[in-house]
């Protein structure tokens, strides 16, 4: 029987307001987040008042204020602040995207914080994306050959390398994954829109030599066909990226395969393709 409840000790509960600075005359307020394995218990929600007057415009910039300034055991990822390495996801008012890219002007009123959902949280803002890069070193993502090596590089024509765009930038961020309700409850085994998106990056790579396979490890009941094209994750990628079109690609690729040759939904009336059924 599936449990639908939350466990008693995930909820959250109010936690402490912390002081407003100082003389500061442009205040934004922050509720962030708070989980710390150490302490145990139920997780909280802290409240911060930001002096706009004197940190950056971005979300990213407010959070880094506040571990300086206020509270340095705050705790998040983050590196570029640029939107290049991905790390600095959370959810932020409701939605999954880029810390270092969210300016606090996109946000009216209070501005809440949360880790990237439906993951295990390893503390406060900060996600374990174990399985996340697991399923990522799943597809292989790296060029395979089976002819031997030229002697100084791999051409490729400038129209094969066209269709690289639109896959080759993500940044393995997981918004788009954390978005997703098929992944929620099936993230053990479905694969997600980004490593579907980093499959068929490497699926139509002219260069790849290994199509065969990747097909065959992606064409699978769960690991491809949990996507229902709900589109969350396309509307959730802060590079404006489509990972719903990648993964419909890679359905229509196993099909005109002859990979999914006579597989038919099982719905009572229903006389669609494979892509619907399941
Ligand atoms: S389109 Fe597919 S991968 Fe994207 S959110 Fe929907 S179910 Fe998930
Ligand atoms: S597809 Fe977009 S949202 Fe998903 S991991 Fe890549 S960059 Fe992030
Ligand atoms: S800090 Fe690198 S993407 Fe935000």
């Amino acid at each position: 029987m599936v449990e639908f409840a939350l466990p008693k000790n995930s909820r959250p509960v109010a936690g402490k307001t912390w002081p407003k600075p100082e003389g500061a005359a442009n205040l934004r307020e922050y509720r962030i987040y708070r989980w710390d394995p150490e302490e145990g218990g139920n997780p909280r929600i802290d409240t911060y008042f930001v002096d706009t007057d004197d940190c950056g415009p971005m979300v990213l910039d407010a959070i880094l204020w506040i571990k300086n300034k206020i509270d340095p055991t705050l705790t998040f990822r983050r590196s570029c602040r640029e939107g290049i390495c991905g790390s600095c996801a959370m959810n932020i008012d409701g939605l999954n995207t880029l810390s270092c890219t969210k300016g606090m002007d996109e946000i009216a009123g209070v501005i809440k914080l949360y880790p990237l959902p439906h993951m295990a949280v390893v503390k406060d803002l900060v996600p374990d994306l174990t399985d996340f890069y697991a399923q990522h070193a799943a597809i292989e993502p790296w060029l395979q050959t089976k002819t031997p090596e030229p002697e100084q590089e791999w051409l490729q024509a400038p129209q094969d390398r066209h269709k690289l765009d639109g896959l080759y930038e993500c940044i393995l961020c997981a918004c788009c994954s954390t978005a997703c309700p098929s992944y929620w409850w099936n993230s053990d085994r479905f694969l997600g829109p980004a490593a579907l998106l980093q499959a068929h990056r490497w699926i139509v790579d002219s260069r790849d030599e290994a199509t065969e396979e990747r097909m065959g490890y992606v064409n699978d009941a769960f690991r491809l066909y949990r996507c229902h094209t709900i589109f969350n994750c396309t509307k959730a990628c802060p590079k404006s990226l489509s990972p719903a079109k990648a993964i419909a690609e890679i359905k229509n690729l196993a099909i005109a395969r002859g990979a999914d040759a006579g597989r038919k939904c099982s719905r009572k009336g229903c006389h669609s393709s494979a892509e619907q059924a399941f």
